[in-house]
């Protein structure tokens, strides 16, 4: 089973970036969290970050034929890209949209999200931990498969 991780713009900077927010780990602590649950649920496991729009298109884009599943946090490109949607959706591959934060309980620009449509859940506000139930979500429908 392969899983790909995608974070968009900003998720770089996780532990620098608005602490009370996101939390002190960084964005490498992330990409460990992640690879280690993988290769406890039997996943291999790819762990990609770009503060650009085009360049997330072309990952989701890599990922077929690859991924048997994909948990992407957009970061703000959710609240205005349909080119990430279009592209999760030219894929087919389930996907699971995360948010560290609680987007619903801020401001209303971060309530719509474009690629929610596309994804075959959305987790928010459970912090780092959303990736990884994430990812036990996926293993559970690609197995079902
Ligand atoms: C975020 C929420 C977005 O609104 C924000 O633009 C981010 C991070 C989150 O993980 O909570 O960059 O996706």
């Amino acid at each position: 089973m392969n899983i790909a991780v995608i974070n968009g713009p900003n998720l770089n900077m996780l532990g620098i970036r608005e602490p009370e927010i996101y939390g002190n780990s960084g964005y490498d602590a992330l990409c460990e969290l992640v690879k280690a649950h993988g290769a406890a649920i039997g996943a291999a496991v790819t762990c990609y970050q770009s503060n650009h729009e085009g360049d997330l298109v072309d990952e989701i884009q890599r990922c077929y034929g690859k991924a048997d599943g994909i948990v992407i946090n957009p970061a703000a490109y959710t609240h205005t890209s349909v080119a990430i949607l279009d592209a999760v959706k030219a894929v087919g591959i389930p996907t699971v949209e995360v948010h560290i934060s609680d987007v619903s309980k801020r401001e209303d620009f971060r309530h719509v999200s474009f690629v929610r449509a596309a994804c075959v859940k959305t987790i928010c506000g459970h912090g780092l931990a959303g990736y990884t139930e994430a990812m036990d979500y996926l293993k559970t429908l690609i197995e079902a498969k």
